[in-house]
Protein backbone atom coordinates (compact mmCIF):
# COMPACT_ATOMS: atom_id res chain seq x y z
CA UNK A 1 0.00 0.00 0.00
CA UNK A 2 1.32 3.36 -0.54
CA UNK A 3 0.32 6.76 1.42
CA UNK A 4 1.07 10.22 0.45
CA UNK A 5 0.98 12.36 3.48
CA UNK A 6 0.40 16.15 2.65
CA UNK A 7 2.66 18.35 5.24
CA UNK A 8 3.36 22.39 5.65
CA UNK A 9 3.11 23.58 8.80
CA UNK A 10 4.50 23.19 11.96
CA UNK A 11 2.22 21.31 13.91
CA UNK A 12 1.72 19.05 11.44
CA UNK A 13 5.58 17.42 11.55
CA UNK A 14 4.56 17.11 15.02
CA UNK A 15 1.66 14.87 14.09
CA UNK A 16 2.32 12.54 11.72
CA UNK A 17 5.88 11.57 13.85
CA UNK A 18 3.87 9.14 15.78
CA UNK A 19 2.36 7.47 12.10
CA UNK A 20 5.95 7.56 11.07
CA UNK A 21 6.93 5.69 13.86
CA UNK A 22 4.11 2.98 13.86
CA UNK A 23 4.88 2.13 9.52
CA UNK A 24 8.58 1.26 10.79
CA UNK A 25 7.60 -1.56 11.91
CA UNK A 26 5.33 -2.61 8.78
CA UNK A 27 6.96 -2.57 5.36
CA UNK A 28 4.11 -3.72 3.63
CA UNK A 29 3.13 0.36 4.13
CA UNK A 30 5.11 3.04 1.73
CA UNK A 31 4.68 6.31 3.38
CA UNK A 32 5.93 9.43 1.10
CA UNK A 33 5.71 12.88 3.03
CA UNK A 34 5.05 15.79 0.57
CA UNK A 35 6.03 19.26 2.05
CA UNK A 36 4.05 22.45 0.86
CA UNK A 37 6.82 24.83 1.73
CA UNK A 38 3.52 26.72 3.94
CA UNK A 39 6.22 27.35 6.80
CA UNK A 40 10.36 27.23 5.40
CA UNK A 41 12.36 29.32 8.33
CA UNK A 42 14.56 26.51 9.41
CA UNK A 43 13.48 26.75 12.65
CA UNK A 44 9.58 26.48 11.90
CA UNK A 45 10.72 23.31 9.75
CA UNK A 46 13.93 21.86 9.45
CA UNK A 47 14.50 21.94 13.09
CA UNK A 48 11.06 19.75 13.43
CA UNK A 49 12.50 17.35 10.92
CA UNK A 50 15.55 16.65 12.98
CA UNK A 51 13.51 16.56 16.40
CA UNK A 52 11.40 13.99 15.57
CA UNK A 53 13.36 12.17 13.35
CA UNK A 54 11.39 12.24 10.69
CA UNK A 55 12.28 10.93 6.97
CA UNK A 56 13.11 13.83 4.42
CA UNK A 57 9.91 14.66 2.10
CA UNK A 58 10.34 13.26 -1.18
CA UNK A 59 8.92 16.00 -2.61
CA UNK A 60 8.65 19.89 -1.17
CA UNK A 61 6.80 22.45 -3.36
CA UNK A 62 8.31 25.41 -1.74
CA UNK A 63 5.04 27.64 -1.72
CA UNK A 64 6.12 29.89 0.88
CA UNK A 65 3.59 32.58 2.49
CA UNK A 66 1.19 34.80 0.15
CA UNK A 67 -2.50 35.75 0.42
CA UNK A 68 -4.55 32.37 1.37
CA UNK A 69 -5.83 32.12 -2.55
CA UNK A 70 -2.04 31.85 -3.74
CA UNK A 71 -1.02 29.98 -1.39
CA UNK A 72 -3.83 27.45 -1.95
CA UNK A 73 -3.95 27.53 -5.31
CA UNK A 74 0.16 26.71 -5.81
CA UNK A 75 -0.22 23.88 -3.40
CA UNK A 76 -2.95 22.48 -5.52
CA UNK A 77 -0.91 22.94 -8.45
CA UNK A 78 1.78 20.87 -6.97
CA UNK A 79 0.18 18.27 -4.81
CA UNK A 80 -1.60 17.59 -8.01
CA UNK A 81 1.59 17.28 -10.05
CA UNK A 82 2.63 15.09 -7.14
CA UNK A 83 -0.52 12.50 -7.02
CA UNK A 84 -0.29 11.62 -10.96
CA UNK A 85 3.68 10.48 -10.50
CA UNK A 86 2.94 8.58 -7.65
CA UNK A 87 -0.68 7.47 -7.83
CA UNK A 88 -0.85 6.47 -4.25
CA UNK A 89 -3.53 4.35 -2.70
CA UNK A 90 -4.63 6.71 0.33
CA UNK A 91 -3.80 10.59 0.68
CA UNK A 92 -3.57 11.41 4.41
CA UNK A 93 -3.64 15.50 5.71
CA UNK A 94 -3.41 15.90 8.85
CA UNK A 95 -5.19 19.55 11.18
CA UNK A 96 -6.89 22.31 9.30
CA UNK A 97 -3.72 24.44 7.83
CA UNK A 98 -3.99 25.52 3.92
CA UNK A 99 -1.88 22.80 3.10
CA UNK A 100 -4.78 20.52 4.75
CA UNK A 101 -7.18 21.65 2.29
CA UNK A 102 -4.54 21.60 -0.83
CA UNK A 103 -4.11 18.38 -0.57
CA UNK A 104 -7.53 16.55 -0.02
CA UNK A 105 -8.82 18.62 -2.51
CA UNK A 106 -6.14 17.74 -5.36
CA UNK A 107 -6.58 13.81 -4.12
CA UNK A 108 -10.02 13.97 -3.83
CA UNK A 109 -10.85 15.25 -7.98
CA UNK A 110 -8.03 12.90 -8.80
CA UNK A 111 -10.55 10.56 -6.93
CA UNK A 112 -7.83 9.48 -4.58
CA UNK A 113 -9.19 8.07 -1.21
CA UNK A 114 -8.66 11.06 1.71
CA UNK A 115 -8.20 10.38 5.10
CA UNK A 116 -8.40 13.30 7.20
CA UNK A 117 -6.61 13.54 10.55
CA UNK A 118 -8.24 15.49 13.11
CA UNK A 119 -11.60 15.42 11.90
CA UNK A 120 -15.09 16.99 13.50
CA UNK A 121 -13.42 20.19 15.16
CA UNK A 122 -15.21 23.00 15.49
CA UNK A 123 -14.71 26.98 16.45
CA UNK A 124 -18.20 28.04 14.75
CA UNK A 125 -16.42 31.18 13.66
CA UNK A 126 -16.38 30.95 9.98
CA UNK A 127 -14.48 33.96 9.84
CA UNK A 128 -11.59 32.03 10.91
CA UNK A 129 -9.42 30.32 7.89
CA UNK A 130 -8.85 26.67 9.50
CA UNK A 131 -12.73 27.03 9.95
CA UNK A 132 -12.91 26.59 6.44
CA UNK A 133 -10.31 24.73 6.02
CA UNK A 134 -11.63 21.85 8.27
CA UNK A 135 -15.22 21.85 7.20
CA UNK A 136 -14.17 21.77 3.21
CA UNK A 137 -11.78 19.13 4.21
CA UNK A 138 -13.92 16.89 6.55
CA UNK A 139 -16.51 16.95 3.95
CA UNK A 140 -14.42 15.51 0.92
CA UNK A 141 -12.93 12.81 2.73
CA UNK A 142 -13.53 9.22 3.14
CA UNK A 143 -11.83 8.60 5.99
CA UNK A 144 -12.15 10.60 9.25
CA UNK A 145 -10.35 10.30 12.26
CA UNK A 146 -12.34 12.62 14.69
CA UNK A 147 -10.45 13.49 18.14
CA UNK A 148 -13.42 12.66 21.02
CA UNK A 149 -16.46 11.75 21.11
CA UNK A 150 -18.03 14.89 20.58
CA UNK A 151 -16.23 15.81 17.36
CA UNK A 152 -17.64 12.58 15.70
CA UNK A 153 -21.27 13.65 16.97
CA UNK A 154 -20.33 16.82 15.24
CA UNK A 155 -19.49 15.04 12.04
CA UNK A 156 -22.71 12.63 12.37
CA UNK A 157 -25.18 16.11 13.10
CA UNK A 158 -23.53 17.73 9.47
CA UNK A 159 -24.68 14.72 7.90
CA UNK A 160 -21.30 12.65 7.11
CA UNK A 161 -22.38 9.19 7.40
CA UNK A 162 -21.48 7.30 10.69
CA UNK A 163 -19.40 4.22 8.41
CA UNK A 164 -16.62 6.91 7.70
CA UNK A 165 -16.11 8.31 10.66
CA UNK A 166 -13.58 7.03 13.27
CA UNK A 167 -13.42 8.00 17.33
CA UNK A 168 -9.23 7.21 17.39
CA UNK A 169 -8.73 9.84 19.97
CA UNK A 170 -5.44 12.69 19.47
CA UNK A 171 -2.70 11.98 17.49
CA UNK A 172 -1.03 15.07 19.34
CA UNK A 173 -1.33 12.72 22.50
CA UNK A 174 0.90 10.06 21.04
CA UNK A 175 3.37 12.81 20.05
CA UNK A 176 3.98 14.08 23.41
CA UNK A 177 3.93 10.50 24.74
CA UNK A 178 6.78 9.54 22.41
CA UNK A 179 9.37 12.88 23.22
CA UNK A 180 8.15 12.92 27.10
CA UNK A 181 10.60 9.42 27.82
CA UNK A 182 13.91 11.74 25.86
CA UNK A 183 13.70 15.14 28.12
CA UNK A 184 16.28 16.40 30.10
CA UNK A 185 15.03 18.86 32.56
CA UNK A 186 17.83 20.26 33.53
CA UNK A 187 19.58 21.23 30.34
CA UNK A 188 16.13 22.65 29.11
CA UNK A 189 16.20 24.80 32.08
CA UNK A 190 18.92 25.92 31.78
CA UNK A 191 19.23 26.61 28.46
CA UNK A 192 16.01 28.61 28.86
CA UNK A 193 17.52 30.18 32.46
CA UNK A 194 13.88 29.04 33.40
CA UNK A 195 12.88 27.77 37.05
CA UNK A 196 10.65 24.61 37.09
CA UNK A 197 7.17 25.82 38.58
CA UNK A 198 8.28 29.06 38.61
CA UNK A 199 7.62 30.97 35.16
CA UNK A 200 4.97 31.32 31.95
CA UNK A 201 5.46 30.13 28.62
CA UNK A 202 3.28 31.94 26.66
CA UNK A 203 2.87 31.80 22.21
CA UNK A 204 0.66 34.15 20.03
CA UNK A 205 0.41 33.52 16.28
CA UNK A 206 -3.21 33.80 14.78
CA UNK A 207 -3.72 36.33 12.90
CA UNK A 208 -7.11 37.37 14.60
CA UNK A 209 -4.21 38.46 17.80
CA UNK A 210 -1.48 39.58 15.55
CA UNK A 211 -3.15 41.21 12.82
CA UNK A 212 -5.21 43.88 14.38
CA UNK A 213 -3.05 45.91 15.86
CA UNK A 214 -4.96 47.00 18.93
CA UNK A 215 -5.78 43.40 19.69
CA UNK A 216 -2.10 42.47 20.08
CA UNK A 217 -1.29 45.78 22.09
CA UNK A 218 -4.33 44.13 24.26
CA UNK A 219 -2.97 40.86 24.75
CA UNK A 220 1.22 42.24 25.02
CA UNK A 221 0.08 45.38 27.53
CA UNK A 222 -1.65 42.36 29.66
CA UNK A 223 1.47 40.21 29.20
CA UNK A 224 3.63 43.12 30.82
CA UNK A 225 1.32 43.11 33.47
CA UNK A 226 1.54 39.55 34.65
CA UNK A 227 5.26 39.48 34.04
CA UNK A 228 5.42 41.81 37.17
CA UNK A 229 4.41 38.76 39.12
CA UNK A 230 6.19 35.76 36.85
CA UNK A 231 8.49 35.69 34.45
CA UNK A 232 7.29 34.91 30.98
CA UNK A 233 8.94 32.96 28.22
CA UNK A 234 7.52 33.46 25.05
CA UNK A 235 8.87 31.91 21.74
CA UNK A 236 7.52 33.85 19.06
CA UNK A 237 5.76 32.73 15.66
CA UNK A 238 7.58 34.79 12.87
CA UNK A 239 3.86 36.64 11.89
CA UNK A 240 3.87 38.05 15.24
CA UNK A 241 7.71 39.01 15.74
CA UNK A 242 7.11 41.04 12.42
CA UNK A 243 3.35 42.34 13.52
CA UNK A 244 5.10 43.50 16.45
CA UNK A 245 7.86 45.30 14.88
CA UNK A 246 5.65 46.84 12.18
CA UNK A 247 3.63 48.62 15.12
CA UNK A 248 6.99 49.54 16.12
CA UNK A 249 6.20 48.11 19.82
CA UNK A 250 8.66 45.10 19.76
CA UNK A 251 11.45 46.61 21.85
CA UNK A 252 8.76 47.73 24.08
CA UNK A 253 8.07 44.28 25.19
CA UNK A 254 11.55 42.42 24.11
CA UNK A 255 12.67 44.50 27.34
CA UNK A 256 10.47 42.84 30.47
CA UNK A 257 9.41 39.58 28.56
CA UNK A 258 11.93 36.82 27.46
CA UNK A 259 11.25 36.34 23.43
CA UNK A 260 12.83 34.41 22.07
CA UNK A 261 13.03 32.39 18.77
CA UNK A 262 10.37 29.45 17.78
CA UNK A 263 11.83 26.37 19.73
CA UNK A 264 11.74 22.51 18.82
CA UNK A 265 8.78 20.17 19.93
CA UNK A 266 10.68 18.58 22.23
CA UNK A 267 11.84 21.66 24.35
CA UNK A 268 8.75 23.12 24.07
CA UNK A 269 7.13 19.64 25.86
CA UNK A 270 9.69 20.25 28.52
CA UNK A 271 8.53 23.94 29.08
CA UNK A 272 5.00 22.91 29.52
CA UNK A 273 5.84 20.29 31.66
CA UNK A 274 7.92 23.26 34.09
CA UNK A 275 5.69 25.85 33.29
CA UNK A 276 3.62 27.03 36.20
CA UNK A 277 0.78 27.93 33.54
CA UNK A 278 0.45 28.02 29.58
CA UNK A 279 -1.08 31.20 27.93
CA UNK A 280 -1.66 30.74 24.08
CA UNK A 281 -3.63 30.93 21.26
CA UNK A 282 -2.36 27.97 19.66
CA UNK A 283 -4.63 25.00 18.99
CA UNK A 284 -1.91 22.67 19.52
CA UNK A 285 -0.57 24.15 22.75
CA UNK A 286 -3.46 24.00 24.92
CA UNK A 287 -3.95 20.24 25.04
CA UNK A 288 -0.20 19.78 25.23
CA UNK A 289 -0.59 22.02 28.33
CA UNK A 290 -2.89 19.29 29.56
CA UNK A 291 -1.00 16.35 28.54
CA UNK A 292 1.88 17.97 30.72
CA UNK A 293 -0.05 18.40 33.53
CA UNK A 294 0.01 22.46 33.33
CA UNK A 295 -3.17 24.85 33.02
CA UNK A 296 -3.84 26.65 30.49
CA UNK A 297 -5.38 30.30 29.89
CA UNK A 298 -6.57 30.72 26.35
CA UNK A 299 -6.71 33.73 24.77
CA UNK A 300 -9.19 33.22 22.23
CA UNK A 301 -12.96 34.33 21.46
CA UNK A 302 -13.98 30.10 21.02
CA UNK A 303 -11.97 27.05 20.83
CA UNK A 304 -11.94 23.74 19.16
CA UNK A 305 -11.21 22.15 22.34
CA UNK A 306 -14.37 22.65 24.71
CA UNK A 307 -13.86 19.34 26.11
CA UNK A 308 -10.72 21.01 28.34
CA UNK A 309 -12.56 24.15 29.11
CA UNK A 310 -15.77 22.04 30.48
CA UNK A 311 -13.01 20.18 32.75
CA UNK A 312 -12.14 23.18 34.41
CA UNK A 313 -7.91 22.60 32.87
CA UNK A 314 -8.14 25.67 30.77
CA UNK A 315 -9.85 29.12 30.45
CA UNK A 316 -10.86 30.73 27.72
CA UNK A 317 -10.46 34.76 28.04
CA UNK A 318 -11.19 36.49 24.90
CA UNK A 319 -8.73 39.25 24.39
CA UNK A 320 -10.55 42.79 24.74
CA UNK A 321 -9.21 46.47 26.54
CA UNK A 322 -10.69 45.25 29.70
CA UNK A 323 -7.82 45.70 32.33
CA UNK A 324 -8.99 42.64 34.19
CA UNK A 325 -7.66 40.61 31.51
CA UNK A 326 -4.32 40.65 32.82
CA UNK A 327 -6.15 39.50 36.30
CA UNK A 328 -7.97 37.08 34.62
CA UNK A 329 -4.53 35.13 33.27
CA UNK A 330 -3.09 35.48 36.67
CA UNK A 331 -6.02 33.48 38.25
CA UNK A 332 -5.46 30.62 36.11
CA UNK A 333 -2.22 29.84 37.66
CA UNK A 334 -4.42 28.02 40.46
CA UNK A 335 -6.28 25.90 38.23
CA UNK A 336 -5.40 22.18 38.27
CA UNK A 337 -5.57 19.51 35.87
CA UNK A 338 -4.44 16.46 37.63
CA UNK A 339 -5.97 12.97 37.98
CA UNK A 340 -8.52 14.19 35.18
CA UNK A 341 -9.51 11.46 32.61
CA UNK A 342 -8.20 12.51 29.19
CA UNK A 343 -11.28 13.02 26.66
CA UNK A 344 -8.89 12.47 23.79
CA UNK A 345 -8.67 8.89 23.83
CA UNK A 346 -5.33 6.63 25.17
CA UNK A 347 -2.62 7.64 23.11
CA UNK A 348 -2.63 4.99 20.68
CA UNK A 349 -4.35 6.79 18.19
CA UNK A 350 -1.65 6.13 15.36
CA UNK A 351 -1.84 2.32 15.87
CA UNK A 352 -5.29 3.03 15.15
CA UNK A 353 -5.59 4.84 12.24
CA UNK A 354 -2.99 2.44 10.21
CA UNK A 355 -5.09 -0.59 11.25
CA UNK A 356 -8.18 0.93 9.80
CA UNK A 357 -6.47 2.33 6.74
CA UNK A 358 -5.68 -1.41 6.33
CA UNK A 359 -9.15 -2.62 6.66
CA UNK A 360 -11.18 -0.33 5.21
CA UNK A 361 -11.39 -2.26 1.81
CA UNK A 362 -14.89 -1.74 0.78
CA UNK A 363 -15.61 1.98 1.78
CA UNK A 364 -17.08 4.24 -0.25
CA UNK A 365 -13.80 6.08 -1.98
C1 LIG B 1 -0.51 28.27 9.95
C2 LIG B 1 -1.91 27.66 9.98
C3 LIG B 1 -2.39 27.58 11.43
C4 LIG B 1 -1.37 26.90 12.33
C5 LIG B 1 -0.02 27.61 12.17
C6 LIG B 1 1.08 26.98 13.02
C7 LIG B 1 -3.28 28.18 7.98
C8 LIG B 1 -4.42 28.98 7.46
N1 LIG B 1 -2.87 28.48 9.24
O1 LIG B 1 -0.63 29.61 10.39
O2 LIG B 1 -3.60 26.85 11.46
O3 LIG B 1 -1.80 26.98 13.67
O4 LIG B 1 0.35 27.56 10.80
O5 LIG B 1 2.22 27.79 13.02
O6 LIG B 1 -2.80 27.33 7.29
N2 LIG B 1 6.21 32.85 8.29
C9 LIG B 1 7.57 32.93 8.30
N3 LIG B 1 8.28 31.76 8.22
C10 LIG B 1 7.70 30.56 8.13
C11 LIG B 1 6.29 30.51 8.08
C12 LIG B 1 5.56 31.64 8.20
O7 LIG B 1 8.16 33.99 8.39
O8 LIG B 1 8.41 29.54 8.07
C13 LIG B 1 5.42 34.10 8.40
C14 LIG B 1 5.16 34.76 7.09
O9 LIG B 1 5.25 36.13 7.27
C15 LIG B 1 3.72 34.40 6.79
C16 LIG B 1 3.12 34.30 8.17
O10 LIG B 1 4.18 33.82 9.01
O11 LIG B 1 3.08 35.31 5.98
C17 LIG B 1 1.96 33.38 8.27
O12 LIG B 1 2.30 32.08 7.82
P1 LIG B 1 1.17 31.08 7.28
O13 LIG B 1 1.78 29.80 6.91
O14 LIG B 1 0.34 31.78 6.29
O15 LIG B 1 0.21 30.85 8.51
P2 LIG B 1 0.51 30.66 10.03
O16 LIG B 1 0.17 31.93 10.71
O17 LIG B 1 1.85 30.08 10.33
Amino acid sequence: MKIVCVVGARPQFVKIAPLVRVLKKKPMIDLLIVHTGQHYDELMSAVFFDDLNLPEPKYNLHVGSSTHAQQTAKMLVGVEDVLRVEKPDWLIVVGDTNSTLAGALAAKKLRIPVAHIEAGLRSFNEYQPEEINRRLTDHISNVLFATSSSAVQQLITEGISSKKVFDVGDIMCDAVGLVKQNIKMSGVAKKYDVTNKAFILTTIHRPENTDDKERLQCIFESLLEVSKHYPVLLPLHPRTTEALKRAKLFDRYDKHLKIIKPVSFTDMIALNTMAQLIVTDSGGLQKEAFYCGAPCAVLRDETEWQELIDLGCNKLIAPSRDTSMADAILESVHMLNVNVANPYGDGHSAEKIIDILLNVEGLEA
